[in-house]
């Protein structure tokens, strides 16, 4: 949550730093806030959403300058709360990403000692904390500082009259731009893309200067090297290019997503040791979550491999007993609660495997190895092609593990059926959700993931109350709610789980329930039975829940455009959640 930027170089600082919030928004979007110096600090922040309410940060003079695009967790979102927090002489200048534990007492202390706080946040210690370690060298301040820190933060400090910007990292992700008498610090490598290819990965207990002269990494006081790697994002892939929202042209990018991801991941890409585990437990969250579930039907089915899955907010606190490996699935590679399952998992010793979209992050640090998906940068908070390509990386998977099982050629079609079903008119369906409060979306076995996918993408951009269930649960307990005026989408593949799909179906729709069907087309048996029919290409099982994923997808935005909803930006989310 909460995204960052630091710029030393020959622009105007606000311009670079402004275009790349304007990336980082995903990461959270109710304030914002610009320091730079020229040499005086000048500041400006305020709520909102900096796309909106750029042009006055965009004013501030000088070519070194930190900002910032917040999701609150500590003090409601205000003009207050925003970063950049000053020092009492308002020399120091601090942007976070993350949460300072310990801040309560901190700022007790600091109090006591004559400080004068401005907001409720815990990011105000910092500044604060800097100020008394600061005789001239920041540096020395920041390594000071964040001796006293508890939690997880990734900062970059300025001061007035200082050239320079320091950025330290625990546990929050930081990464460093370096480019031609130019340097960058960011929360991701998109601020970066169109400025440099070239980028530094911090790791955690790195504090690193940028100054004119260049940038050097300390970790824990000593100085490091760190490697230089190079990015190849282009700067199309964080553009909307034509499209009216970044979900849309995300839905619109999958069939070349799952043919990339699909066949990146060849049998180089997996060690012998993950090929036959006596168990895998997968830990996940959000669509990722649902991802790992669709893994634990195929996986058990296919290669008779007894496959967990679970919560990464639950992991940490209950763990089960641990045979085999464990695999965590993180589009960012940033999660909290991932990444704390993973720490986990090795302190368990199990071996650890990571599927992630983002080289260089968190995760591929931590995990012992990591399969990557090709999804390209994600920029709205809806997960879609980051889901498409995770499942074709854990398709593969299962294709690697039991070779004889056939997916890879049954696979071959996926990317033509995706093609299919995104030019479909789905205007009908849209008009019976539209005015819907509450939704149900139900299938059974490998359905059933997709059926809680598509009900969290509908309720998390069109605001509207959507239930995924395994569709025979539906009896105990649900059906109470259903009526004329609670549409039901039901799942409805050809496959073991068909003709029972087909009870259910009728059982919902006795109680009034009006019926969205999506099953192969041409099935006039479901035809004939439900409101509105979306048909999917008749292909192998997989290649049509891979087909509804995206038609899911498409129903839930056209839903949520239709009732003038951020698509892109729903309210109190954030894309990544850094935060437990
Ligand atoms: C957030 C996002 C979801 C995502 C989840 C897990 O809630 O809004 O789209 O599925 O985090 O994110 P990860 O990066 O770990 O896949």
């Amino acid at each position: 949550m909460c995204g960052i930027v630091g710029y030393i170089g020959f622009r105007s600082a606000a311009d670079v730093i402004v275009e790349g919030l304007q990336k980082l928004e995903y990461r959270g979007y109710d304030s914002f806030g610009v320091a730079t110096s020229n040499p005086h600090l000048a500041v400006y922040k305020c709520e909102g959403k900096i796309s909106e309410k750029f042009e006055k940060a965009r004013e501030l003079h000088g070519s070194i300058g930190v900002g910032h695009t917040r999701w609150a967790t500590h003090g409601v979102p205000s003009d207050r709360n925003a970063h950049p927090h000053l020092d009492c002489t308002g020399r120091i200048a601090v942007v976070h990403n993350g949460i300072i534990e310990n801040y309560s007492a901190l700022t007790r202390e600091l109090k006591e000692r004559g400080h004068t706080f401005l907001s409720e946040t815990d990011t105000e210690v910092v500044a604060h904390l800097i100020e008394e370690a600061y005789d001239g060298d920041l540096r020395a301040a920041v390594a000071q500082a964040i001796t006293h820190l508890k939690g997880s933060y990734a900062l970059l400090v300025t001061a007035e009259g200082h050239e320079e910007i320091v950025a330290a990292r625990d546990s929050s992700p930081l990464v460093l731009g370096i480019g031609d008498q130019e340097l960058f610090a960011a929360s991701d490598v998109t601020p970066l893309i169109g400025y440099t290819e070239r980028v530094v990965y911090l790791d955690d207990g790195d504090l690193a200067t940028l100054d004119r002269e260049g940038w050097h990494v300390y970790h824990h006081g000593t100085p490091v090297k760190r490697a230089i790697e190079h990015v190849d994002w282009d700067v199309e892939t964080v553009r909307k290019g034509g499209f009216p929202h970044y979900m849309l042209k995300e839905i619109f990018e999958q069939p070349k997503v799952f043919y990339d991801t699909f066949h990146g991941i060849t049998p180089e890409s997996l060690p012998e040791r993950y090929r036959r585990p006596s168990e895998i437990t997968v830990v996940a969250c959000g669509s990722s979550y649902h991802a790992g579930l669709v893994f634990k039907y195929l996986c058990e089915s296919t290669c008779r491999i007894p496959v967990r899955a679970e919560l990464g907010s639950e992991f940490k606190y209950f763990t089960p007993p641990l045979k085999g490996i464990v695999m965590v699935i993180t589009q960012s590679g940033e999660t909290a609660d991932t990444l704390a399952a993973l720490k986990k998992a090795k302190a368990y010793n199990c071996p650890t495997l990571a599927i992630t979209n983002v080289l260089g992050s968190t995760v591929t640090r931590i995990a012992d190895h990591t399969l990557y998906m090709r999804a390209g940068p994600e920029i709205s908070v809806a997960a879609t092609k980051s889901f498409v390509a995770q499942l074709a990386v854990l398709m593969q998977l299962v294709n690697l593990m039991s070779p004889k099982s056939g997916l890879s050629g049954s696979l071959e079609r996926a990317n033509s059926a995706i093609d299919e079903v995104l030019l479909q008119d789905i205007g009908r369906a849209v008009e019976i959700c539209r005015p819907a409060e509450h939704l149900f979306y139900v299938g059974r076995g490998l359905f059933y993931p997709i059926a809680l996918e598509g009900a969290l993408k509908m309720k998390e951009i069109s605001y509207i109350h959507a239930e995924g269930y395994a569709a025979g649960e539906l009896k105990h307990g649900p059906f109470a709610l259903l009526s004329e005026e609670t549409p039901v989408v039901a799942l409805c593949s050809p496959g073991d789980t068909y003709s029972i799909m087909l009870s259910n179906i009728k059982e919902m729709k006795a109680r009034k329930a009006p019926i969205i069907g999506i099953g192969a087309r041409g099935d006039r048996e479901l035809i004939d039975i439900v409101d509105v029919f979306l048909p999917i290409p008749e292909s192998h099982e997989l290649v049509q829940l891979i087909a509804t994923s995206v038609l899911l997808q498409q129903l839930a935005y056209q839903t949520a455009v239709a009732l003038g909803r951020d698509v892109d930006q729903p309210r109190n989310l954030a894309k990544s959640v850094t935060v437990e």
